[in-house]
């Protein structure tokens, strides 16, 4: 398989448009196959659920290189069951979760030369999503559907890599108690840009939420859910309805536990307590494990012993680790790997 002339090292996290992507719709309560097109345009109606009440929700998984040349992804099935409650949630009909696994797979095999090589620092990102394409004036659900998948190479989600990022806590909330922070609603994005463009205006990378209810608690970031580890090994992830259950966390827990022996411990987290911990993460399918070297809260800094030069020693074995099962280097859990055939 020729692979695409492209300078994998130092493409960043954008979008780069591949040869194909799946496309499917949901018409009179059936979907239809799907199939692979060329055709990278979407063309619905001024009127479509989408476009006036965002009735939307997203996915996002990788595909690998790994070291002995084959192309696998990384746990799809736990993406299809998440978008299946993400469409439960906001009235949307669920694409049949073994499909979702099937669409992504194919999606993947038609788009091979576009998987970065093995040791490149890149991966290629997957992006299912669904959305209501059909007229919706009166506040109700769209009767018509359509799921896409498509997918683009991708480099680190934070610039400078690995490097230790300095995050804010924000004075804006990301989830309501009874909200939609447990799925992936392209609402829940929409309304944190306002505060992702006015964190990067103070010279942060990311927010730190907290719970909306008390704003005591760690919640999570726009994009990634939060590691913390004590000063004793432990490995600490917030405990919360209105955060999203994120896949590479579950995973790095796990990880830790049967992999590292480290003891692990999901619970609520306050913010009272995040001086104390050792070192810090942020963990999902773009961010990876992305340390954190300081948190800024209303101007008391609160900076990790791991400092700002590298991961700490922790977050560093679980990175390598997770990215050792995923490319291969290390044996996976059982059902982990799903590796794509090549026709
Ligand atoms: N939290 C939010 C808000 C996200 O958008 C994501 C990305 O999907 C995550 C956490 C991480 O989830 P996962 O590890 O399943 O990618
Ligand atoms: C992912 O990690 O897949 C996400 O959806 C997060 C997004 C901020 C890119």
């Amino acid at each position: 398989m020729e692979k695409k002339n492209l300078d994998w090292e130092n493409i960043g996290f954008g979008y780069i448009k591949t040869d194909k992507r799946f496309v499917a719709n949901y018409k009179n309560g059936a979907w239809d196959n799907g199939v692979l097109t060329e055709d990278d345009k979407v063309v619905i109606s001024e009127c479509a659920g989408v476009l006036q009440y965002a009735q939307t929700c997203f996915e996002g998984l990788k595909a690998y290189t790994t070291e002995n040349g084959q192309i696998v992804m990384f746990r799809p099935d736990m993406n299809a069951a998440r978008m299946a409650r993400s469409c439960k949630r906001l009235e949307m009909p669920v694409f049949p979760e073994e499909k979702f696994v099937d669409a992504v797979a194919q999606t993947v095999r038609a788009n091979m030369a576009w998987v970065p090589p093995f040791g490149s620092g890149a991966t290629l990102y997957i992006r299912p999503y669904m959305f209501g394409s059909s007229q919706v004036i009166g506040v109700k659900p769209a009767d018509e559907y359509q799921f896409r998948v498509f997918t683009t190479p991708v480099g680190p989600y934070f610039k400078g890599g690995a490097k230790p990022l300095t995050i804010k806590v924000s004075d804006f909330d990301r989830a309501a108690p009874n909200g939609t922070g447990h799925i992936k609603a392209g609402a829940n994005y929409a309304m944190s840009l306002h505060a992702i463009v006015t964190a990067h205006e103070e010279g942060f990378a990311e927010n730190m939420y907290l719970d909306a209810a008390t704003r005591t608690k760690v919640e999570e970031t726009g994009g990634a859910n939060f590691l913390f580890v004590t000063k004793d090994g432990k490995v600490v992830t917030p405990k919360s309805n209105s955060i999203l259950p994120s896949i590479t966390r579950r995973s790095l827990m796990y990880v830790a536990k049967e992999y590292l022996g480290l003891e692990v411990e999901e619970r609520e987290v306050f913010i009272d307590e995040v001086k104390d911990f050792a070192e810090c993460g942020l963990c999902g399918t773009a961010a990876v494990i992305s340390p954190v070297g300081k948190v800024v809260h209303h101007g008391e800094e609160i900076a990790f012993p791991s400092g700002m030069e590298k991961m700490g020693d922790t977050i560093q074995k679980l990175y390598d680790t997770l990215t050792g099962i995923q490319m291969g280097k290390i044996e996976a859990p059982k059902g982990w790997i799903y590796t794509i055939e090549e026709v």
